[in-house]
């Protein structure tokens, strides 16, 4: 690995750990998405198993989260069993100084937003790279779209003034599909003047799911940072 790759997992290992040392005993947890939030999902499990908190429920944002939670013996429960969640933890992929994210570079933010949402506190987890002045100006802007509505969606899109490409596979021939057997379609826009209004007129779109702008949803963001040499987490 190299040594900016060592870095980063330090950020992210660290700010992981942040959220993970939140959670308290007897509440439900989302256990959100990407390699971030696996710190933390390993964390809260490490405290589990010694003891330091219990009665943990976790409320998986993903396949991924699932198998992590499982892998870490943390106890999952559905959102028809859960009568509230008290905190959520997950990555983003961008977060501007109005705590507003882009969200789903895993392609799981239509569950994600389901679940930081319904959150009485969601904490983002991020290390200092994802932090912008403005939203769309490093990544994408992910749209989960049914994949017989693709190319309407993205007629649609382009009419918005937004440039779309279909998220491609990695290792594997084809689109990305997500876990709701859906297609991405990641969008730059020359600018978004107004988060709010973007992310309501792109889920009015028939045949979007949803899409990756999360505004007004995080109530708390940690950032991992690299402070004389050292990890280091901040609160925004
Ligand atoms: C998945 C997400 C992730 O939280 C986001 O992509 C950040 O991931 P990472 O922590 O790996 O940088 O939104 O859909």
């Amino acid at each position: 690995m190299s040594a900016a790759a060592d870095t980063v997992k330090l950020m992210k290992q660290q700010v992981g750990k942040a959220a993970a040392d939140r959670v308290q005993s007897g509440t439900i947890v989302g256990l959100g998405t990407g390699s971030t939030t696996a710190y933390a999902i390993q964390f809260i499990g490490e405290r589990l198993q010694s003891g330091e908190i219990k009665d943990i429920k976790g409320i998986p944002t993903s396949f991924q989260a699932e198998v992590l939670a499982k892998q870490y013996g943390i106890p999952l429960i559905t959102l028809d069993e859960a009568d509230r969640i008290d905190v959520a933890i997950d990555g983003a992929d961008e977060v501007d100084p109005n705590k507003n994210l882009i969200k789903g570079g895993g392609a799981a933010h239509t569950r994600e937003k389901v679940v930081d949402s319904l959150a009485a506190e969601f904490i983002v987890v991020v290390d200092s790279s994802k932090i912008v002045d403005r939203l769309n100006s490093t990544f994408l802007l992910p749209v989960e779209v049914l994949p017989m509505a693709m190319t309407p969606v993205m007629r649609a899109i382009e009419n918005l003034g937004g440039k779309p490409e279909l998220r491609m596979g990695v290792r594997k021939a084809g689109p990305v599909i997500t876990d709701e057997g859906n297609f991405v379609i990641d969008v730059k826009f020359d600018e978004i003047a107004n988060p709010a209004e973007l992310e309501k007129t792109l889920n009015n779109i028939p045949g979007v799911l949803e899409n990756g702008l999360f505004v007004g949803v995080a109530n708390v963001v940690l950032i991992g940072e690299i402070k004389d040499g050292q990890p280091v987490v901040r609160e925004m």
